[in-house]
């Protein structure tokens, strides 16, 4: 495809809709994990302005900071620390509406507010996370949990 993205306004199903196939086109035939994780952060990036998104990377029992957009942000996250670290421990999404009332979250940006955050398998493992976080409350719900699910599901893992 054409290395542009279609961006719509609309609902947030609407515009994940728009969003999923044209991640899948950008992805079809690249097997690089570093150049697909790049990509999937701008275009996530470019259709919502997310304050910020992107991969951490489990790498000798922590995880390393990978492709993203936003601003600069804590490189290297313990098992089981912040919300990052916790989905990485249990293996499973976590929605945050209010980072503050999260035991044990990372500020990187004192603006983020709340978070999203997704963890990625080969094989049943956590080999890594999608990262996702707002400037605004209760941002993220089951709708964009969905929906980030099928994406992550796109990246392969060789
Ligand atoms: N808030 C995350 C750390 C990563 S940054 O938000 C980019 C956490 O608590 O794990």
């Amino acid at each position: 495809m054409a290395e542009d993205l279609l961006i719509v306004k609309g609902s947030k199903e609407e515009q994940y809709a728009n969003l999923l196939p044209q991640i899948e086109s950008l992805l079809f035939g690249e097997n690089d994990l570093v150049a697909n994780l790049a990509n999937v952060a701008a275009a996530l990036k470019e259709q919502f302005d997310f304050f910020w998104v992107g991969f951490y990377l489990v790498k000798n029992d922590e995880l390393v900071l990978g492709p993203f957009q936003g601003p600069v942000a804590c490189t290297r996250i313990k098992k089981g620390r912040g919300v990052c670290g916790t989905s990485w421990n249990l293996g499973e999404s976590l929605i945050v509406p209010d980072v503050e009332q999260f035991p044990g979250h990372i500020a990187c940006s004192s603006l983020s507010k709340s978070e999203i955050v997704l963890p990625l398998k080969k094989n049943g493992q956590v080999v890594g996370i999608l990262d996702v976080d707002s400037e605004k409350l209760n941002h993220f719900d089951e709708t964009d949990e969905y929906y980030l699910q099928l994406i992550v599901n796109l990246i392969k893992f060789d």
